[in-house]
């Protein structure tokens, strides 16, 4: 079986959820910020400060193209890694599906409200809805869209992937 990546803002729960849906699938869970950290040796925020948007967009892509050869895995992307039409298809081109966490904004907003400032990318709420509302379009290009009201626990939104895919599977 191919990797399965979670898509979406930031605050959607992509590691969170990544992480119950692997146990719950019985796969590996690869946490994509996780590894560029490991692999640069420095903190997400440390290397937009120390080199920038442009480096860690370029590291985002290694370790993406590095996903495609474990396989099996569920894979937590960052929040700008499904923006780019190229990163979208090393995901997909190695048979790799993908999931948009799709939260509402006033959700989002409501749990990035205290990060503001603290994360790379945003500062404002303003910006930061700006930044969503850009991103939206991109992140419906993922092979599936879960739709969520962002009351669901973690584990609901497992079971609700999970039905995703099981319609799918259903269905071919
Ligand atoms: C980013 C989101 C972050 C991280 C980096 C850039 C973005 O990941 O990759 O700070 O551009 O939205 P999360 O979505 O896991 O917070």
């Amino acid at each position: 079986m191919s990797n399965l990546y979670l898509v979406g803002f930031m605050g959607a729960g992509k590691s969170l959820v990544g992480r119950l849906l692997a146990e719950r699938l019985d796969r590996s869970f690869v946490d994509l910020d996780v590894h560029i950290e490991e692999t640069v040796g420095m903190a997400i925020p440390e290397i937009f400060e120390a080199q920038g948007e442009d480096a860690f967009r370029r590291y985002e892509r290694e370790a993406l193209a590095w996903t495609t050869r474990v396989s099996d895995a569920v894979v937590a992307t960052g929040g700008g890694a499904a923006c780019d039409a190229v990163n979208l298809n090393i995901m997909h081109a190695s048979g790799g599906r993908s999931v948009f966490l799709d939260v509402p904004w006033s959700v989002l907003a409501a749990r990035l409200g205290q990060d503001l400032g603290d994360r790379p990318m945003i500062t404002t709420e303003k910006e930061a809805k700006r930044l969503f509302e850009a991103r939206r379009p991109h992140y419906q290009e993922a092979s599936w869209t879960v739709a969520l009201t962002g009351r669901e626990t973690p584990e609901q939104v497992v079971s609700l992937v999970l039905e995703v895919l099981a319609g799918v599977s259903c269905a071919t």
